[in-house]
């Protein structure tokens, strides 16, 4: 990887993201010893600056920057110097003068990572803005569908849901379709994005035709909380037209995935016992994500001699 920043899954192209996906391969195994732990971030510092929720990308981040034996700081805005009015500039060029190496930034408002990288001389990695992007976990989502399938080249995946407020699925399909899958948004119109030009992919607004042929289904999130309007009639109906239920999981041909970003509203876009079911590969994105990040972390900063 010759780039200082992990922005967007356009920064990587195909050969990129066929780079990650190979040093991963190796942190896999790394993950699997005993002592899942190598010294080849020693000395390095990695702060992770979420000023949105999160469970599995900030922990997830955290435990591979630990087991490149990297430092890493947390920043926690809600007892931060941000409830004292510390702009976002501030912030980021304070912790940058702590002489870090990468910051790890999610933020509620499309580009801030962009900004973020405008200002500092560390390493910076997306993990979320806004409904925009969220590169490594296409890169994970990558990992563990060629995991399974051996190669995305000629699968059919169909994304469904929220499409709309989702930045999964925006690198989602950068990253799929760079990797020769074919991808269908499936969703109902409130619920995509208000233009899909440029996007390479077909939409349907009926998933069971959908189903039938996929070889990846990927269900998304009902995002509540970047909903202003009314977007939906109700979360039954919903769930009618477009919830992965037991009998609509049961049209999937053999060898179909089940995957979801997390984290699950389980009986709303999937129902319990389906994303417990044995093409469900929902636990697996979750460890891959540590392996996946531990390669980006590595590339970025030169871990390399
Ligand atoms: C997603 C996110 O926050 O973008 N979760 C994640 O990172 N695994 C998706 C979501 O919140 O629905």
């Amino acid at each position: 990887m010759t780039a200082t920043h992990l922005l967007s899954v356009a920064d990587l192209g195909t050969d990129g993201i066929e780079e990650v996906l190979r040093v991963t391969d190796s942190f896999v195994e790394v993950s699997a010893r005993a002592i899942p732990k190598v010294p080849a971030l020693r000395g390095r510092t990695v702060v992770s600056l979420f000023f949105e929720d999160s469970t599995r990308t900030r922990l997830s981040f955290e435990a591979a920057a630990r087991r490149l034996s990297a430092d890493v700081m947390n920043f926690a805005v809600s007892s931060s110097s941000v409830n004292k009015g510390e702009c976002l500039r501030d912030t980021v060029e304070t912790i940058d003068a702590m002489g870090v190496d990468a910051l790890v930034v999610r933020h509620g408002s499309s580009g801030v990572p962009w900004q973020v990288a405008g200002w500092v001389g560390a390493s910076v990695i997306n993990a979320g803005d806004g409904a925009h992007e969220h590169p490594t976990q296409a890169l994970l989502d990558c990992f563990t569908i060629r995991q399974r399938r051996g190669s995305l080249e000629g699968l059919r995946i169909a994304i469904v849901g929220d499409v709309k407020h989702s930045r999964v699925a925006r690198s989602g399909v950068l990253a799929f379709t760079a990797l020769g899958a074919e991808v269908t948004l499936v969703a109902p119109p409130t619920l995509l994005p208000p233009s899909l030009e440029g996007w390479p992919v077909t939409v349907s607004h009926e998933l069971d035709p959908v189903l039938v042929k996929a070889d990846v289904a990927y269900m998304l999130r009902m995002q509540s909380e970047r909903m202003t309007g009314s977007l939906l009639p109700s979360r039954r109906e919903y769930t009618a037209g477009f919830g992965l239920t037991r009998r609509r999981a049961a049209l999937l041909p053999d060898g179909a995935l089940v995957m979801h970003p997390g984290p699950l509203n389980r009986g709303v876009e999937i129902a319990a016992e389906v994303a417990g079911m044995p093409g469900s590969v929902i636990t697996s994105q979750v460890a891959n994500g540590v392996a996946v990040r531990m390669a980006v972390l590595y590339l970025l900063l030169g871990g390399a001699g």
